[in-house]
Formats: C-alpha cells, sequence, structure tokens
C-alpha cells in the first residue's frame, strides 16, 4: 500500500519525504486554508508550486477545485494543471464526486471527471462517502477515489449517540455484535408472521445499526470499493482518506485499498509502542555500562 501525506504545510511534506516513506501528497481547502495561516506564504501560487516541487516527480499532489457546476470546474482543473503540473509533472485534481449544495447539479463532478479524463488530466475523485459513488466515479474516468473513511465514522458515531473525539478509535464490530445479540434476542421472542418482520421498525434498526445503508464503518466502505473494483478488474485506484487513527490504517492495508493518505501526527503515532520505547531505553543503557563506544571508533 502507498502512503500520501494528507497536509498542504511545506515542513511537514519536507519532513515526511525525508523519512523514505511518501508516495504523494493530498491537499483540500481547508488544509490549504490551516498551512497559509500557519506558515504565512507569499503567495497561495507560490506556496502551491512548493509542494509539487517538494513532493517531486512520481509523487502525486492533489489540489482541489473549488466550483460546483462542471464547466467551472473544468475551467479551473485546467488551470490548475496548467500552473503546477510544468514543476514536477504530478498534478492530479480533486473533484467533489457530487459537488451540489443542494441545488441540482448533483452528476457535474461526474461530467468533469469524464471531460477532464478526454483532456489527459488526472483526477482524484474526493468526498466519497458510498461504494455507489466510487463505482460511478471510477466509470466517469476517475484516476483515483477518496472514500472519506473517518468522516463515515463520524456519520455513524452520531446517528448511534456515541461520543467522540475527532482522533477517537473505535471499534465498529461492537455496534454489530451488540446489534446482532438483540436482534437474535427479539427474534426470539417475535409472534408475528415472518412475511410481516421486515417491516417492523425494531428489526430494521437493528438490521443496519449505523442508519449508514449497510456500511458500518469507514473501514468497510473502504473494503467493499476494494472488493467491487477487484471483482471488475476496475483500474482507479482507491486511496483511504479521512484517517485519524494507526489502527484505521492497518484496517484499510488489510482490506486492500492502493494508498491510504495519512496526516503527520497519524504517522507518528504508527512507529509508536511502550515496548519500543522501553527496548530501546534498556539497549541504552546496556550500551553504556558495557562501554560499547569501543565500537564506534573508525575514521569514516
Ligand atoms: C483527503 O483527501 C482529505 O483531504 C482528508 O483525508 C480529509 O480528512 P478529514 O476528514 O480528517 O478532514
Amino acid at each position: 500500500m502507498l502512503i500520501f501525506v494528507d497536509t498542504a504545510k511545506l515542513s511537514e511534506i519536507r519532513e515526511a519525504v525525508g523519512w523514505g516513506i511518501i508516495d504523494g501528497v493530498t491537499t483540500n481547502p481547508t488544509l490549504l486554508r490551516a498551512a497559509i495561516e500557519e506558515e504565512g506564504s507569499r503567495s497561495l501560487d507560490a506556496h502551491v508550486r512548493e509542494i509539487c516541487r517538494l513532493a517531486g516527480r512520481g509523487r502525486p499532489v492533489s489540489l482541489e477545485v473549488m466550483s460546483n457546476d462542471s464547466k467551472s470546474m473544468t475551467e479551473e482543473a485546467k488551470i490548475l494543471y496548467k500552473k503546477f503540473n510544468p514543476v514536477a509533472k504530478n498534478v492530479v485534481i480533486k473533484i467533489p464526486v457530487n459537488p451540489s449544495m443542494g441545488e441540482g447539479g448533483e452528476c457535474g463532478g461526474l461530467e468533469t471527471i469524464a471531460a477532464l479524463r478526454r483532456a489527459g488530466i488526472r483526477t482524484n475523485a474526493t468526498l466519497v462517502m458510498t461504494p455507489e459513488q466510487a463505482l460511478l466515479a471510477a466509470k466517469a474516468g476517475a484516476t483515483y477515489v477518496s472514500p472519506f473513511a473517518g468522516r463515515v465514522d463520524d456519520f455513524i458515531r452520531a446517528n448511534l449517540g456515541i461520543p467522540f473525539g475527532k482522533y477517537d478509535y473505535f471499534d465498529f464490530s461492537l455496534v454489530s455484535e451488540v446489534a446482532r445479540g438483540k436482534l437474535s434476542k427479539y427474534l426470539g421472542e417475535w409472534n408475528g408472521e415472518i412475511s410481516g418482520a421486515y417491516g417492523d421498525g425494531e428489526i430494521k434498526k437493528l438490521l443496519d445499526p449505523g442508519g449508514n445503508e449497510g456500511v458500518r464503518s469507514g473501514v468497510e466502505l473502504v473494503r467493499k470499493i476494494v472488493q467491487i473494483f477487484r471483482t471488475y478488474h476496475i483500474k482507479t485506484k482507491i486511496i483511504a482518506s479521512s484517517l485519524r487513527h494507526p489502527r484505521q490504517v492497518r484496517e484499510v492495508a488489510e482490506a486492500g485499498a492502493d494508498v491510504a493518505t495519512v496526516p503527520i501526527s497519524v504517522i507518528r503515532k504508527m512507529l509508536e509502542h511502550p515496548k519500543t520505547k522501553e527496548g530501546v531505553r534498556k539497549f541504552w543503557e546496556d550500551a553504556v555500562k558495557a562501554k560499547y563506544e569501543e565500537l564506534f571508533k573508525l575514521k569514516l
């Protein structure tokens, strides 16, 4: 699985690239705003150019459009591509899979992706929250789809009334187990007709406990998209996005995501374990006691 860093901060991209584990960068308007506020670059243009340069050739950089209709999004995409792709030939344009804010134009994202495909510009269909959206984006010709696992988890947890912080990990298998247990108890006491069972509100709720059309977590969303794409040999790559915890990164890797885009704080947490820290301390103490420095006496 490839790892992209999910940030627009130059310091973070520079650092993560230096660690030798970064295969690309994803940005969005919120991340760019945070980067400019913190790093105070001379201009947005100069900042984005520097992102592309730091990522370098072969590491895709996703840049997002801001309009909502297909004509303007296609134009913005072509401008972004013309301005920034020459820097390191790594620009990918992020297009919301459904850019509508409620006033029609739901399919403008697909139309834009198709137009950019014809123009030879790589796209990343963003804000993907369902397997159906991913399938349509892939059919339209998206190079990447970005299922937002963390935001789907937020949606399900809010539906279930579970209090949570942005970076909390929550094991959704617990919800399924509890629902299964409750369902079998309820059905054990059920004395109505089988044909009537599906109309029973309680049963319906227990069959889909998160109220998310049968997708029970953000990781499950990624898993379902992987399954569909593999079944139909779809070439579009899956970028598991909106990841906020190391266990989610592990789970999307197990699910077969092509890429995980990860904030730098989560990458750091992926390296942590108390026994690693304890081991380092013990080895260091024993090295001091054994006068280990003797081993390193050589002029390079
Ligand atoms: C990915 O492309 C997005 O930029 C990002 O993962 C969104 O993450 P968030 O839901 O934590 O804001």
